[in-house]
C-alpha cells in the first residue's frame, strides 16, 4: 500500500467519516419507516497503519487526549464507553472474517458530541471502513453499515435504527437519501433549496438519560405492534399500521404507547409528503411538515426538552424560517432550521441572545449541506 504525505508519513491510510443530519423522518428507522438523512461536512478523520504484530492494537483519540490498547484475541466490553464503539466494531468484524491483524489508529473529530448529528455512527463506520481497506476484508458498504449498527446494539447498548450508519457511509454530495428502512432501498433526492439554507442550532445540552429513554421508546413501539398483531397477524412493525387501525386499539394500549405509535404512524406519511414537497420545490410545505414533526416529538413521542422547544418556538416568530425541529434521538442536541439565506445572520444573533438569556448557555450554530459519505482521503 502506498504511504500518504509527509505529515502522515508513518500512516498507511486516512479515512474521513462524516456525521449526519436528517431532514425529516425521526424515530421511524427502527419502526421500518422512511428517513431523509445525509452526511454533512463535520467528520472524524482516522489515520491507520498496520503495526506488523498479529493482534496488538492501539487507538488514540486526539480530542479526548487518551489512548487505549487491546488484543484482537481478547476483545470484550470496556467500562469506558467510548472504547466500546471501537471494540464493538472489532468484535462484529471478527464475526465476519479472521483477517484482522495488529493496527494503530489515531482519530480527530470536529463533530460535536451528543449533539444529535451522530458522532457515534461516524466513529463506528470510519473504523470499519478503514480496517476494511487496510486488511482488504472484502466487506461491502452495506456490511459496514450493518455491522456498525450491531456494534452499537451489542457493545454500546443503544438499540439504534439504521439511519445514522447508512447516512454516514452511503451519502452523496448535494443529495439527501430517501431510505426505506424496511427494504433498505434508497433513492437520492437533490437538495435544491436555494435561496434557503439548513441551519443547525446546537443547544449544547445532552441529557444522559438519552440512551435509556431511546431504548424505552423502541420497546413502547414494539409493545404497540405486539398488541395489534393479535388481531392483525400480518403486521410486522408500525410500518404496516394505519391511523385507522391504531385507533381501534386506543382503549387497549396505555396512553404513552398509544401516543408513541400515533407519532410514528403520522411521521411515516409526513416523511413521504416532505419528499414530494422537496421534489416540487414547495419549501413552505416542507417547513410546515418539519414543525409538525417537532410538535409530535414534543408532545407524543416526548423526546424533546425545554431548550429545544424554546429554539423551535423562537423560530416561529420569523417568517424567513419556514420550519424547525429537534433532530436525531432528542433530549438535547440540535434543531434543524429551514431558513432564508438573508435571515441567517440576524436570526442566529437574536436566537443566541435570547437563548443565553433564558438558559445561561451559549448556543452554537452551523450551516449544513449534503456531503459525500465515508471515504479515503487522497
Ligand atoms: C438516533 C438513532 C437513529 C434514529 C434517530 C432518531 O440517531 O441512532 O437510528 O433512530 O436517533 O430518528
Amino acid at each position: 500500500m502506498e504511504k500518504v504525505n509527509i505529515m502522515d508519513h508513518t500512516f498507511d491510510l486516512i479515512i474521513n467519516s462524516p456525521g449526519r443530519i436528517n431532514i425529516i423522518g425521526e424515530h421511524t428507522d427502527y419502526n421500518n419507516g422512511f428517513v431523509l438523512p445525509t452526511a454533512i461536512d463535520k467528520k472524524i478523520r482516522f489515520k491507520f497503519r498496520k503495526n506488523e504484530t498479529p493482534s496488538n492494537c492501539e487507538v488514540k483519540s486526539i480530542d479526548f487526549d487518551t489512548a487505549f490498547t487491546f488484543d484482537l484475541q481478547k476483545v470484550s466490553k470496556s467500562k469506558t464507553q467510548w472504547e466500546n464503539y471501537i471494540l464493538g466494531v472489532i468484535y462484529e468484524i471478527q464475526q465476519l472474517t479472521d483477517k484482522l491483524q495488529g493496527f494503530d489508529c489515531v482519530l480527530e473529530s470536529n463533530i460535536p458530541i451528543g449533539s444529535g448529528i451522530s458522532s457515534s455512527a461516524a466513529l463506528e463506520c470510519g473504523l470499519a471502513f478503514g480496517l476494511n481497506e487496510l486488511f482488504d476484508l472484502q466487506l461491502t458498504k452495506l456490511q459496514i453499515v450493518t455491522l456498525s449498527q450491531r456494534a452499537e446494539h451489542n457493545y454500546v447498548g443503544t438499540k439504534c435504527g439504521i439511519m445514522d450508519q447508512y447516512a454516514s457511509v452511503m451519502s452523496k454530495e448535494g443529495r439527501v437519501i430517501l431510505l426505506d428502512c424496511q427494504s433498505l432501498e434508497a433513492s437520492y433526492v437533490p437538495m435544491n433549496i436555494v435561496p434557503y439554507k439548513l441551519l443547525l442550532l446546537n443547544t449544547n445540552v445532552s441529557h444522559n438519560l438519552a440512551s435509556g429513554e431511546y431504548n424505552t421508546r423502541r420497546q413502547q413501539c414494539e409493545e404497540g405492534v405486539a398488541l395489534i398483531q393479535k388481531k392483525y397477524p400480518d403486521v410486522q412493525s408500525l410500518r404496516d399500521v394505519s391511523m385507522e387501525m391504531l385507533t381501534e386499539f386506543k382503549l387497549d394500549l396505555s396512553d404513552a404507547v398509544y401516543d408513541r405509535c400515533t407519532y410514528v404512524v403520522q411521521e411515516k406519511d409526513r416523511t413521504l409528503n416532505a419528499v414530494k414537497a422537496l421534489k416540487n420545490n414547495d419549501l413552505k410545505e416542507l417547513g410546515a411538515l418539519m414543525y409538525q414533526t417537532h410538535h409530535g416529538l414534543q408532545h407524543l413521542y416526548e423526546v424533546s426538552c425545554k431548550e429545544l422547544d424554546f429554539l423551535v418556538d423562537f423560530s416561529k416568530k420569523y417568517d424567513q424560517v419556514l420550519g424547525a425541529r429537534v433532530m436525531g434521538g432528542g433530549f438535547g442536541g440540535c434543531t434543524i432550521n429551514l431558513i432564508h439565506k438573508d435571515a441567517v445572520e440576524e436570526f442566529t444573533k437574536e436566537v443566541s441572545e435570547a437563548y443565553f438569556k433564558a438558559f445561561g448557555i451559549k448556543l452554537t450554530s452551523f450551516e449544513a449541506m449534503p456531503c459525500e459519505g465515508t471515504s479515503i482521503e487522497n
